[in-house]
């Protein structure tokens, strides 16, 4: 029946008519706070283009974790960025490095908090790509699987639930998988950053983690933003080579591929909010020109309208803190 007799707005009279029809909740159970772990710093540091999101020591992100955790947020997301460098990224698997000793502080001083630890060597590098370099270069998959087995061995041994690979070799998942279960680590998880594109909203992020590639980009590696198939085609890859879940990153750009990723896999998906796309709305609300608070709610509910299960972003805490 059309209008007059059917109208849409009844059901939006009143608050209550319209929480009784929302399809979509937001809650903070559903939300993941990322963690900058600086190695050699006391106490925070602000980050320059993140208003807001500071690098941390490791008993401030305690304590950043255990705050998370009183705010009814399940899990957090570390990177690490250390003190030194160098050309292999061998900080990235060193059993007492900074994401390493972060994650067993965690672990040890807030209860069930869930740790993921984001996985990739582009922090470690002194050339800040992902993997290691070939003469000519370019990005050696085969050789820097290896390696990125290896971080994951050592992450899930400081007691990561959760290895969420970030660094888009072809053949990882897998061969992470394959070494954590030789390990004895099989309840360990992957998250896979399944369909990553190249994109420029993650500017802010790489000031912050010092991870800027020193000479060319990572076209090579990372997704062309053009692309939906080939997301589809990457998460189902991820999916075949063990994903427990997989990831959609950024979150704003690629609404599109979340709903494909999510109806191709049937996995439980998370999507990454990331730093640009924070950073731009600090700036609009800076600038007066949104309402910073109904503008974060609704793109993380349009994400999670979309198919995420789970949404990864800067405004975690604060988010959870308006749903109370
Ligand atoms: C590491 C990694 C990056 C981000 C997450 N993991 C940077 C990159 O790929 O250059 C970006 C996160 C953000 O922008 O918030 N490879």
């Amino acid at each position: 029946m059309a209008f007059p007799q059917t109208r849409p707005r009844r059901l939006r009279r009143t608050g209550a008519l319209r929480g009784l029809v929302r399809e979509t909740e937001l809650r903070p159970g559903r939300l993941i706070l990322p963690l900058f772990v600086a190695a050699g710093i006391e106490g925070s540091q602000p980050i320059a283009g993140m208003p807001g999101v500071e690098r941390h020591s490791i008993s401030a992100a305690v304590e950043r974790a255990a705050e998370a955790q009183a705010l009814g947020l399940p899990a957090v997301l570390l990177f690490g960025i250390p003190e030194t460098k160098d050309p292999e990224g061998s900080g990235a698997w060193d059993d007492e490095g900074i994401v390493q000793l972060a994650t067993r502080a965690i672990k040890q001083a807030v209860g069930d908090m869930l740790v993921i630890c984001d996985l990739c060597l582009c922090e470690y590098t002194d050339h800040g790509h992902c993997g290691l370099l070939r003469d000519d270069g370019d990005v050696d998959n085969d050789a820097t699987l290896e390696l990125l087995a290896r971080v994951a061995v050592s992450q899930a041994r400081a007691g990561a639930d959760i290895v969420a690979p970030s660094d888009m070799m072809d053949g990882r998942v897998g061969a992470i998988r394959a070494e954590l279960d030789a390990e004895g680590l099989a309840d360990t998880a992957i998250l896979s950053y399944a369909a990553k594109s190249a994109s420029a909203f993650y500017g802010p992020f790489r000031e912050a983690a010092g991870s800027t590639p020193a000479f060319g980009d990572r076209h090579g590696y990372q997704m062309d933003p053009a692309n939906g198939d080939e997301a589809v085609r990457e998460a189902l890859l991820d999916a075949d080579e063990g994903a427990d879940m997989v990831m959609v990153k950024p979150a704003g750009p690629c609404l599109d591929i979340i709903r494909r990723v999510k109806e191709a896999t049937r996995l439980p998906l998370g999507a990454y909010q990331v730093s640009g796309e924070y950073a731009m709305i600090k700036a609009a609300a800076a600038a007066g020109a949104l309402d910073e608070r109904s503008a974060v709610l609704e793109t993380l509910t349009g994400i999670r309208r979309a198919g995420a299960d789970f949404v990864i972003t800067y405004y975690a805490a604060e988010a959870a803190q308006w749903l109370r």
